[in-house]
């Protein structure tokens, strides 16, 4: 069975994917930092009966990856690695004027710094799977000038050129950085609290992933809803 590992699996985004992957077979290894949420996400994943391996940590934290692409690798290797969890540097969004610089340094340490740590650790093994892929989930705040979402967007504007230069050194992987579009989420909360206007469902998201896995396109950079609408 092929193996995945998801990072900020515990909700959102992160867990649907999980679920989604679950029920195809997958064994998966996920993580976030807050403990019980994670193991709630882990146990909801068991009736599909594929192996979970969930590791609470933060994605900063060189020993965690490690430990993720060690799990990873007990469980016969790494097919996918999704880089999901990420950092607002400010909640709410604030204008680049008032921009805590520590909160930009932070969104670049957990959106960008870490998500290409974590694929140095786990290259050999994607190297040696059959189909090996890196899904980086970007945002249109990394391609559009958004007010307040400067220090957020440019930390996604920097994981979009990392992997577009890593889909430029490493042609046997696909790499695939993925817009997904606004999704009703705590992440999306903290970063607009007054804006409640409605969102499509994370899960309403996962099948144009779910495209990218089953057609392998080349690598490149794809947004959710034009994946979707394909799929119709
Ligand atoms: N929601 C939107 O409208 C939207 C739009 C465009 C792009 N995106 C992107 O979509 C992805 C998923 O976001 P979401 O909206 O699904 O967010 P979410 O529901 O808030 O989930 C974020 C996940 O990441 C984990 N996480 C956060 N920081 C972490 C860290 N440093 N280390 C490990 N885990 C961490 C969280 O758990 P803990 O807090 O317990 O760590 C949680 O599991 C993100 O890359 C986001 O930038 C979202």
């Amino acid at each position: 069975m092929p193996v995945a590992i998801i990072t900020g699996a515990s909700k959102g985004l992160g867990r649907a994917l999980a679920e989604a992957l679950a029920e195809r077979g997958w064994n998966l290894v996920l993580d976030a930092r807050t403990p019980e949420v994670l193991e709630g996400t882990a146990a909801a994943l068991a009736s599909y009966g594929t192996r979970v391996t969930a590791l609470p940590g933060d994605v900063t934290d060189a020993g965690h990856r490690a430990e993720l692409v060690a799990a990873a690798w007990r469980l016969g290797g790494v097919d996918l690695l999704v880089s999901n969890a990420s950092a607002l540097g400010a909640e709410p969004l604030v204008r680049l004027a008032e921009l805590p610089l520590d909160g930009l340094r932070r969104a670049l340490e957990v959106n960008t710094v870490a998500a290409l740590g974590l694929v140095q650790e786990a290259l050999p093994l994607l190297r040696s799977a059959a189909a090996g892929a890196v899904i980086t989930v970007s945002s249109d705040a990394a391609a559009e000038a958004y007010e307040t979402w400067g220090g957020y967007g440019a930390s996604k504007a920097a994981l979009d050129q990392v992997a577009a230069v890593l889909a430029a050194e490493e042609p046997g992987l696909r790499v695939w950085a993925v817009d997904p579009g606004d999704m009703a989420t705590d992440l999306y909360a903290a970063a607009v609290p007054d804006d409640d206007d409605p969102r499509p469902d994370p899960a309403d998201v996962v099948p144009a992933l779910l495209r990218l896995l089953d057609e392998r396109p080349a690598s490149g950079r794809y947004a959710a809803p034009a994946l979707l609408e394909g799929r119709r």
